[in-house]
This record gives C-alpha cells, structure tokens and sequence, in this order.
C-alpha cells in the first residue's frame, strides 16, 4: 500500500532538519507543466525550483540524456576533465559572449562566486570598496556571506556572523 502524506510528513519532520519553513505538499511527479502530488491532484507548476531547473517535468530529450550520462559515470570530483563539463563551459560562455564559465553546486555557492569576484575587481582599484548592497526582504542562501546579505536575518544574527568572521 501505498505511504500517506501524513506518514511522510511524520517521518520527515523526525528525521530532516528544518530551517526553514514548508508547504504541505508531497510532490510525485510530472508532465510537463504540471505536478503531480501523491495523492494524484494537479497542480501547475510555477515554482519549479525555485526559478532553477525550469525545464518542464518529465521532458523527453532531458531524461534521455541524463539516464545516458547516469548509466556511464554519474559523479566524479572535480579534480578531474570531464567532457559534459567541457561541452558545457564552451556553451555558456558562446551563448553568453563572457570569457569562462564557473559551476557551483547551490544558489549560495554562485552568490558566494560573484560576491568574490566583485571583491576582488574593486579591491584591484580601491580595497576599501568592499560594501555589497542587497534588497530588502531578499533571499541569497545559507551560508554565512549570504546569510550576511539576506535582510531577513536580524541584525544581531548578522552583526555576530560579521565579528565572528573578522580575521584576527
Ligand atoms: C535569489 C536566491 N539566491 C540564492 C538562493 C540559494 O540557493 P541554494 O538554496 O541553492 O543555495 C536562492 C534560493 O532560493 C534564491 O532564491
């Protein structure tokens, strides 16, 4: 028989760490634009994950390519050349018109990327200029530079990450 959404809900909130909060939602899978939870009601999906993968549910093409890649090496560490990553920089940095590509694992990884790369062009004129200025009510990821940057956060939160993080 099939697990209810309640037992789910059970073994999750035992066992997952929450930080942050969550709809009350099993997705179990798609077609295209819509989504499917698992007790069969439909939704459209306007989410995805959160404006990252947007590519429809179930799309042809897509699980081909990634069962083809899954069936030969799924994850190798970075220390090594991999033709997808090959074929993928080339693509970006064509499509782009910039000089190279970076590939990062989170949203809070990329933030983190820019954020360095920002640092370090301003540093080259001015090493003052090192101020990053974000939206309020933004959102940049959890680790500790982009928790400094999500206005969210209370103030002593930040300002405790911020000594804690002044190198000594
Ligand atoms: C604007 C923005 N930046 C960063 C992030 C963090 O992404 P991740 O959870 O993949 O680190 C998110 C995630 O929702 C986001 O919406």
């Amino acid at each position: 028989m099939k697990e209810t959404q309640e037992k789910i809900f059970e073994r999750d909130d035992k066992n997952y760490l929450p930080v942050f909060s969550r709809y009350k939602i099993v997705p179990d899978h798609g077609e295209g634009a819509y989504l499917y939870d698992i007790n069969g009601k439909k939704y459209i999906d306007f989410l995805a994950g959160i404006a990252v993968n947007v590519l429809g549910h179930n799309y042809p093409a897509l699980v081909d390519a990634i069962s083809k890649q899954a069936a030969k090496v799924i994850h190798v560490s970075n220390l090594y050349y991999t033709e997808p990553q090959a074929n993928a920089a080339e693509k970006l940095v064509k499509l782009s018109g910039l000089d190279r590509a970076f590939f990062a694992n989170s949203g809070a990884e990329a933030n983190e990327g820019a954020i360095k790369v920002a640092r370090k062009f301003c540093h080259q004129t001015d090493r003052e200029k090192s101020l990053i200025i974000t939206a309020r009510h933004s959102f940049h990821g959890r680790t500790l530079a982009t928790l400094n940057l999500c206005r969210k956060v209370s103030t002593t939160l930040t300002t405790t990450i911020s000594k804690s993080l002044k190198a000594r």
